[in-house]
């Protein structure tokens, strides 16, 4: 049998494509060299600080700053100048403690036995751990990062903050499941909505910074430097302005059907048609985590319906910058077949440019439809008709936790923690795109991913 390790890895490195391969590999290297300074009589980093009270409730009464996408690019392209790196440095500083802040109140202000939950607090203490490494450089009135020491430190502090928060999904997943007594599935999606959007966010700040960080590196090699820009020059950080999302669907459908051939020895086919060509500005670790999630169901449902023969079509339809773009809606609008109720956009960033371009991604399966009693819930978190006792996804309607105990809840399972569809159309939502499902049910799926490009950015 052919080990899934390989797969995993590639799409790991590659899934974060260029900008972020280079934000997993180089920081480390950068870092390591900071931290044997460090051990070598150099500047430390400042000591975590315990988090107080009074820290957070000064935190949480500066109001969170609505993230503009303007505010990610305005350092301009990498690599910086060491004025725009420190730059960039100081305005994450200033945005993601409030953040971190804001999600330690809302984690408290569940109901205390959701919150002793050991899975729900130990999500609770990466947040307190993540905001007490970045209070020692935190001043809302002055920026504090001004040398490239420093910025090299913060950096790494961010660093441990994006990978403390890594695994997050299916801890929380975990732990409200293990809560589900004690609280509501609609209060769980509603907790969930407003933390997994706004971890989006906080993660995109800082994961920008590092990315800008480590093409940039002003103080160190500068072969290394123009390598980083013949490499990548297409990105401003984590976004990459001229993606191309038929490139980013063969990458996820190689790595989903290398799971299927796995797990049940049956690999479906994807076939793209449309425009493969087109390109669009955006941020390609978003939208490889929402085509691997689609993939997936769709996958899924042809091979429990015994239509995997079937090829998985993928539809690619660039959309035209317009002056008035169309609300987005799926054929069919409020049709019983379809599912695309309103949510919130309170946590979006505000774009560049309300009129850019998009791209507009259909995946259409064989797989048999989703069914009028399921087709209600498939945006709630925790729903999926999963179960991992089967060898087959099974029919049996459960909730996730055997798929967790018993998958691990990896990346290489295929189904079963019911948070691919909200967490997907989070993530489409986030840019002001969207997702609607379209289901002929007996048949198949249509799923309509829109995604409204990030704008063009100047040089
Ligand atoms: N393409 C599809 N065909 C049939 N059913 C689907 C499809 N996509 C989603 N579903 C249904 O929606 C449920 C929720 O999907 P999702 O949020 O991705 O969670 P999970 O895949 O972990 O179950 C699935 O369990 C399945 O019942
Ligand atoms: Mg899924």
């Amino acid at each position: 049998m052919k080990a899934l390790s390989r797969p995993i890895h590639l799409l790991r490195v590659r899934r974060a494509s260029a900008a972020n391969a280079v934000f997993a590999a180089a920081p480390r290297r950068r870092f390591s060299a900071a931290t044997s300074r460090a051990s070598s009589g150099g500047p430390l980093p400042p000591a975590p600080r315990p988090v107080e009270d009074r820290d957070l409730a000064e935190l949480v009464r500066a109001d969170l700053h609505p993230l503009s996408l303007a505010d990610l690019v305005k350092h301009g392209r990498p690599p910086l100048s060491e004025e725009a790196l420190l730059s960039s440095a100081n305005f994450a500083l200033s945005l993601v403690p409030v953040r971190l802040a804001h999600r330690i109140q809302a984690l408290r202000n569940l109901p205390y036995i959701v919150v002793s939950n050991p899975n729900i607090n130990r999500i609770y203490n990466n947040y307190l751990h993540s905001l007490s490494t970045l209070l020692p450089w935190y001043d809302p009135h002055h920026p504090t990062i001004t040398d490239l020491d420093s910025e090299i430190r913060f950096t790494s502090a961010l660093a441990e903050l994006v990978n403390t928060h890594a695994d997050t999904i299916p801890i929380l997943a975990r732990g409200f499941l293990e809560c589900r007594r004690y609280i509501s599935p609609p209060d769980v999606t509603r907790f969930l909505e407003e933390h997994l959007r706004m971890r989006i966010g906080t993660r995109l700040i800082a994961e920008q910074h590092i990315a800008l960080h480590d093409s940039s590196q002003p103080h160190s090699d500068p072969s290394a430097r123009s390598r980083m820009r013949t490499e990548h020059p297409s990105y401003i950080g984590v976004i990459d302005t001229s993606l191309r999302p038929a490139t980013t669907i063969e990458l996820c459908a190689d790595w989903v059907a290398d799971i299927c051939e796995l797990r049940y020895g049956i690999r479906p086919r994807v076939v793209i048609d449309g425009e493969p060509d087109a390109t669009f500005a955006f941020v390609p670790m978003h939208l490889e985590y929402i085509i691997t999630e689609l993939l997936k169901n769709a996958f899924r449902a042809t091979i429990e319906n015994g239509t995997a023969s079937e090829p998985i079509v993928v539809t690619i339809a660039p959309e035209p910058a317009s002056p008035d773009p169309p609300a987005f809606a799926a054929p069919g609008g409020n049709h019983p077949g379809s599912a695309a109720p309103p949510s919130s956009h309170r946590h979006s960033i505000i774009p560049l440019d309300d009129n850019a371009s998009g791209v507009t991604i259909r995946i259409r399966d064989r797989g048999g439809g989703i069914s009028p009693t399921a087709l209600p819930s498939i945006w709630s978190y925790s729903f999926t008709t999963f179960s991992a006792d089967d060898e087959l996804p099974g029919s049996s309607s459960g909730d996730g936790l055997a798929a967790i105990s018993s998958a691990g809840a990896g990346a290489s399972s295929l189904a079963g923690l019911g948070y691919g569809l909200p967490l997907s159309r989070a993530y489409a939502e986030y840019f002001g795109g969207g997702i609607a499902v379209q289901s002929l049910y007996g048949w198949g799926t249509d799923v309509y991913l829109r995604l409204k490009g990030v704008g063009s950015i100047a040089s």
